[in-house]
């Protein structure tokens, strides 16, 4: 998914969006927190994009056992269906962004809800494996389409100061759609409906984002994009309720088009700014080949060899997984500005290492005798990423790319991590028949291991840091004490009446 901003610790600290600090010409907003009824409307159509997309990557989890059964299908077969919706992501998130800014963010958005509800009811009359996979693609080309675009919308359709905790909603709205996927597979299992029921009923929430959208109107960057500044002024104001604040922002969005409007996302190769690349791609690709996904989408599969239930009861255990990644979640929202990044990840993979090994191990010795264990290492593992590795990414692939490429750095960076997922939602059941789940779940280990060693030596701490200040940072030997007295230099020699603050690109 496209990465979505989150600029909260820079609001707070620095009293604007990505510290900037309106100037002393621009009007004061003076209703600072106030939710205005359209703002909480946004909210609601942004948790549908997220649900939607949880829930159409989530369902196949529990939905796998009875297509796999009517369709008589070989474990290949089986990871191709299951993984089918990821090379539509990989579709959907590439041509979203370009889509986005041609069609606009709200049709593009009622499109992308199209999608997703034509897909449902296809997906549920597949009348053979091609179609079902041919249709998942299509939901899938849904889901990468939503990711880029659903936080794209939000962020930019609101004032800055809510922009953070639209952010966390988008995020907390993804582990929702899939504990609720868990929860549809197990009750429609326990009332005797199928996959076909499993993967149709999304055309609620589908049909729910396109009527939804059809009565917000476009974001004020948008417009602005276009040249319809009224229409731009007349948007803010909807959703902020107040002039003074509506000026503030229309500026801000003026000065980021200005500053976007000279740079080439080729930049993002020039020394310096290279490992702020890596940094996204590195994090993006190792998010997926510690092996989360393993458990979100085959969570029956690795939990039936527990031995603790057949397919209705490991129904049941996934749901849990799902409650206990979207709960961890929450704590981890409310984490991440106090603890920062860094640590997060650290505690997240090393939790993650400890609980792989375990997991490996506890095959090796025997699932069925050691199953409880089994299921207590996978909750612990789940935890062990929901509270560090799962949100952190997202924010740090939009926190590590200055102002003007970031749109460019996030959407590679999402690129990568649906990629990744890819390759190993689709070897894992290979994997687990030829080298046995013992050496998978080692290899995934061994990945945690890289990422410890790649977050302690690469990734920095941005809690805290204005945006301002990233590129500085990236081409001043990664020193955020350089990088502030560089920024501070800056402003003196352009004075006053430059705003050299640039707000970030939302
Ligand atoms: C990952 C997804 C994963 C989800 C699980 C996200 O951060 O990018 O691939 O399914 O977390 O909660």
């Amino acid at each position: 998914m496209a990465a979505p901003t989150h600029d909260s610790d820079f609001e707070r600290e620095y009293g604007g969006e990505s510290g900037h600090q309106p100037r002393q010409d621009q009007p004061q907003a003076s209703n600072q927190g106030q939710i205005t009824g359209y703002i909480v409307f946004v909210a609601f159509i942004a948790a549908l994009g997220g649900l939607l997309f949880g829930y159409d990557t989530g369902v196949v989890s529990g939905a796998q056992h009875y297509f796999v059964a009517d369709f008589h299908l070989t474990s290949t077969q089986q990871e191709i269906a299951v993984s089918a919706v990821l090379i539509g992501a990989l579709i959907g998130a590439l041509i979203g962004g370009k889509a986005a800014d041609v069609l606009g963010r709200k049709v593009f958005l009622i499109v992308t809800g199209i999608i997703f509800g034509a897909g449902a009811i296809l997906t549920a009359l597949a009348p053979s494996y091609g179609a079902l996979v041919a249709f998942r693609i299509l939901v899938g080309i849904g889901v990468g389409g939503a990711s880029v675009a659903a936080p794209m919308y939000t962020t930019e359709r609101v004032p800055a100061r809510v922009r953070g905790q639209l952010v966390f909603l988008f995020q907390l709205a993804i582990t929702f759609g899939i504990l609720v996927s868990y929860f549809v597979d197990l009750w429609f299992a326990s009332i005797g409906f199928s996959w076909r029921a499993m993967f149709g009923v999304a055309v609620i929430p589908a049909a729910a984002l396109a009527i939804g959208m059809f009565f917000l109107s476009d974001t004020p960057r948008w417009y602005a994009s276009k040249g319809h500044w009224d229409r731009a002024h007349d948007a803010m104001l909807q959703a902020s309720g107040n002039e003074a604040e509506t000026q503030v922002e229309v500026q801000r969005i003026r000065n980021t088009l200005e500053q976007e409007s000279g740079s080439n996302p080729l930049e993002l190769l020039r020394p310096g700014l290279r490992l702020a690349l890596l940094v996204g791609v590195g994090l993006a690709i190792l998010q997926q080949f510690v092996g989360i996904n393993t458990i979100i989408y085959y969570a029956p599969i690795v939990l039936g060899y527990s031995g603790i239930g057949q397919a209705g009861n490991s129904l049941l255990g996934a749901f849990i997984v799902g409650i206990v990644n979207f709960l961890t979640t929450i704590v981890a929202v409310l984490l991440v500005d106090r603890i920062g990044r860094r640590p997060l990840l650290l505690i997240s993979n090393i939790g993650m290492l400890a609980m792989l090994v375990a997991t490996g191990a506890l095959f090796a010795l025997g699932p069925h005798k050691y199953g409880l264990l089994l299921v207590i290492a996978v909750l612990l593992y789940i935890i062990s990423f929901a509270i560090g590795f799962g949100p952190v990414f997202w924010l740090m692939s939009s926190e590590v790319f200055p102002t003007r490429l970031r749109a460019a750095g996030e959407s590679t960076s999402a690129f990568f991590n649906w990629g990744a997922n890819f390759l190993v939602s689709v070897t894992f059941l290979t994997l687990i028949t030829g080298i046995g789940p013992t050496f998978t779940f080692w290899i995934f280990a061994a990945f945690a291991v890289i990422t410890i060693i790649f977050t302690t030596t690469l990734v920095p701490e941005t809690k805290n840091k204005p945006l301002e200040q990233v590129e500085v940072f990236w081409t001043n030997g990664r020193d955020w004490d350089a990088a502030e007295r560089a920024a501070a230099g800056k402003r003196r020699n352009e004075g006053p009446q430059q705003d050299t603050t640039q707000p970030a690109a939302s």
